[in-house]
């Protein structure tokens, strides 16, 4: 039985262990979840799974340390609280897009927040190309937004479409629903593996509405 990996947040559902938070009995095939199950991690749906690799898969250490990380630190990490962001940018003529819980204030002088990026993601080719980062952050009528600009990629599809926004003083599209944007210049960046860790100096913002802004925990209980 394979191992089946979440392209969105990185849990990897191993059959041996189960999900037995979800009722899901350890033994039990990733073909033979239910169609509702959703990631315990991330809340996606199993389409957004994509089977391991097998070399991933047979190489020992890193298959123990899963394990361990399947039996304590994933749950424990999944208490860290986080907001929830729509990361644009632009690349010339064209505008992306995505969803993002991974965006916090590092310095206050000058502000400087951080932003985490998964390296396959269109929108990290876009922040590469123009080094403009532009936030949106969300508000707890945020639920729609998520789904338009989370589980879908700008080179499927134009995100924007149908959507209301404007375009920031640096040429990233800002959402119009949320309740402030911030916009800056990429002036440092880590290599994480995955992902890459952006450091933007915020050169522009606004606080739109006075409203509560949506949590990672608000989404998944109310989605
Ligand atoms: C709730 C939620 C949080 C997410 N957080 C991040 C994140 O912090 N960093 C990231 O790179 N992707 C994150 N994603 C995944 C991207 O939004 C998703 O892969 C998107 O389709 C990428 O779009 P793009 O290819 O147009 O850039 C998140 C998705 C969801 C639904």
């Amino acid at each position: 039985m394979n191992s089946w990996v979440c392209t969105v947040c990185g849990y990897v559902y191993d059959p041996k262990a189960g999900d037995t938070k979800a009722g899901i009995q350890p033994g039990t095939a990733f073909e033979a979840l239910p169609d509702d199950w959703v990631c315990p991690t991330c809340g996606v749906g199993k389409d957004s799974f994509e089977v391991e690799k097998e070399e991933k898969a047979k190489t020992p250490a890193p298959a123990a340390a899963r394990q361990e990380i399947q039996r304590g630190v994933t749950p424990a990490i999944f208490n860290i609280s986080y907001g929830l962001f729509v990361v644009t940018s632009v690349n010339g003529a064209k505008i992306n897009g995505q969803c993002a819980n991974t965006v916090f204030q590092i310095t206050s002088e000058p502000p400087t927040i951080a932003v985490g990026i998964n390296k396959a993601n269109y929108t990290h080719e876009f922040i590469q190309a123009s080094g403009v980062v532009g936030i949106s952050i969300l508000g707890q009528q945020g639920h729609e937004l998520v789904r338009r600009f989370g589980y879908s990629s700008g080179r499927d599809k134009n995100k924007f479409e149908g959507a209301s926004y404007t375009t920031g003083s640096l040429g990233a599209p800002l959402l119009t629903e949320a309740i402030a944007h911030l916009e800056g210049k990429v002036v440092n960046k880590l290599d994480c593996g995955t992902h890459t860790l952006f450091l933007v100096e915020v050169l522009d913002g606004a606080q739109l509405q006075a409203l509560e802004p949506m949590t990672y925990a608000y989404f998944r209980a109310t989605k």
